[in-house]
C-alpha cells in the first residue's frame, strides 16, 4: 500500500471518466445488485476468458473457495498447489478441511513443477491448483495430461492473469475452471472482485447457486444447498465492464512498462529478470530476483532502501508452507521446498501500473542498481 512518503507507489488502478459513468448509471438505478449489469459483466469476462461461462463473484479467494466445493473437495482430501503464490490459493482447500499439498516450482517461471507432481498423488488427491504467478502462465499441458490420467479436477488459479495467452488459448480456460480476481493492483479491477470461468455449464449453475446462499435461479424461495454471499454488486460489475472494455489497451501499457524496464535492467550484475511474456503476455508485476551471490540480508537492505526513497517495492511470496499456521498445522519447515525458498529469499516487486513513467522507471531502476551495486562491493 501507498503511504504518504511513497512518492513512486508500487501499484495504482487506472480510471477513467469511462469507469466512472459507469457506476454513477448504476448509482441512479434501481438495480444496485443482482441486476443487469451482473449478466453483462460475466458475458463479456467469458468472451475474455474464451470460455462457455463466466460467474462473477465478490473475490477471488471465493472464487476458488467455490470451486472446491462445487467439485466435492472435502475433509480429508488433498489438493496439489505450489507454495509460491499468495497464501488465498491454499487457504481454500484449508476452508473445506482438505490438505494442501505443495509441490516445489521451476526456477524460471516460479510455478509448479510439472515433472514433480506425480509423485505426490495420492489415493486423496482430488485436484491439482495451478497458479500462474505473476502473470506467467503455469505448465498446463503436462498438468493437464496428468489431471486425466489420474481422474482429477484441474482448476487455474489466473487471478493474475488476466486476459495472458498461451499457444492462442487464454488462461483461465485451459483447466476444467479458471479464477480470476479484481482487487485494485489486477490488471482490471472491480474494487473488490472476482470470477470463475469454465466450459462446464454444471459448474457454472452450481457456483451461480453456492454465490448467492444455495438459491435455486428459478425458484428463489428454495434453497437447494448450503451456500454463501459471495455475490459481486451492480456498482462492481459496471466498472468491472468499462475496464473490461480497454483491456485490450490496458495490457499493452502493461506490456510497454515491462519492456522499459527490461531495456534499462538488462546487464546490471546481480540481478535475475522476469521471463519475458511476449506479445500477448497479461503482466501482472513486475518483480525481479537478487542472483545467488546475494541472499535474503541483502534483498531486505535494498527494500528497505527504496522504500525510504519514496519508492514503493514488495517482497513476495514469502512462501505459503513456512506462514506460522502452515508451519503449526503441518510441521512445514525452511529447506521443504527449496527452488520456492531460494526465489522467495531475493525477489523485489518494482512499482508497476499503467501509467508509471519513462522518468519514474529511470529512477528505480538507476537507484536500484545502484543499491544491488553497493551490496556486492560490501561482499
Ligand atoms: C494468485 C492469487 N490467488 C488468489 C488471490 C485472491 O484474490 P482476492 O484477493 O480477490 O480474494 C490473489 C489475490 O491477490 C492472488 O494473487
Amino acid at each position: 500500500m501507498s503511504s504518504e512518503r511513497e512518492r513512486i507507489p508500487l501499484s495504482a488502478p487506472d480510471l477513467t471518466q469511462s469507469e466512472i459513468d459507469a457506476v454513477v448509471e448504476v448509482l441512479r438505478s434501481p438495480s444496485l445488485s443482482l441486476g443487469p449489469k451482473l449478466g453483462e459483466f460475466e458475458r463479456a469476462l467469458a468472451a475474455v476468458a474464451g470460455t462457455r461461462h463466466a460467474v462473477a463473484l465478490s473475490s477471488g479467494t471465493a472464487g476458488l473457495h467455490v470451486c472446491l466445493r462445487a467439485f466435492g473437495v472435502g475433509a480429508g482430501d488433498e489438493v496439489i498447489t505450489t507454495p509460491f503464490s499468495f497464501i488465498a490459493s491454499a487457504n481454500v482447500a484449508l476452508y473445506e478441511g482438505a490438505r494442501p499439498v505443495f509441490v516445489d516450482v521451476d526456477a524460471d517461471t516460479l510455478n509448479l513443477d510439472a515433472s514433480r507432481v506425480e509423485s505426490s498423488i495420492t489415493a486423496r488427491t482430488r485436484a491439482i491448483l495451478a497458479v500462474h504467478a505473476f502473470g506467467v502462465p503455469a505448465d498446463m499441458q503436462p498438468l493437464r495430461a496428468l489431471a486425466s490420467r489420474h481422474g482429477l479436477h484441474l482448476i487455474e488459479d489466473a487471478c493474475e492473469a488476466l486476459g495472458g495467452e498461451v499457444e492462442g488459448r487464454r488462461l483461465g480456460s485451459l483447466g476444467d475452471a479458471g479464477v480470476f480476481a479484481f482487487y485494485p493492483n489486477k490488471q482490471i479491477t472491480t474494487g473488490e472482485g472476482g470470477a470463475l470461468v469454465t466450459d462446464d455449464e454444471s459448474l457454472a449453475r452450481r457456483v451461480a447457486g453456492l454465490r448467492n446462499h444455495g438459491r435455486d435461479p428459478s425458484d428463489p424461495s428454495r434453497h437447494a444447498y448450503l451456500g454463501f454471499n459471495y455475490r459481486l454488486s451492480d456498482i462492481q460489475c459496471a466498472l468491472g465492464l468499462a475496464q473490461l472494455q480497454r483491456l485490450p489497451e490496458i495490457l499493452e501499457r502493461r506490456r510497454e512498462v515491462a519492456r522499459a524496464y527490461e531495456t534499462r535492467l538488462r546487464g546490471v550484475p546481480g540481478l535475475v529478470l522476469p521471463v519475458d511474456l511476449g506479445s500477448s503476455g497479461s503482466w501482472f508485476v513486475y518483480v525481479v530476483r537478487l542472483s545467488e551471490e546475494l541472499d535474503a540480508a541483502d534483498r531486505d537492505a535494498i527494500h528497505d532502501d527504496l522504500r525510504e526513497r519514496g519508492i514503493g517495492c514488495g517482497r513476495y511470496f514469502a512462501p505459503i508452507h513456512l506462514h506460522e499456521f502452515y508451519r503449526d498445522a503441518f510441521g512445514h519447515r525452511p529447506g521443504d521446498f527449496p527452488v520456492a525458498e531460494a526465489a522467495a529469499e531475493r525477489t523485489l516487486a518494482l512499482p508497476f501500473f499503467n501509467r508509471l513513467q519513462p522518468a519514474q522507471i529511470d529512477e528505480v531502476c538507476e537507484f536500484l542498481a545502484e543499491r544491488i551495486a553497493a551490496r556486492r562491493g560490501s561482499r
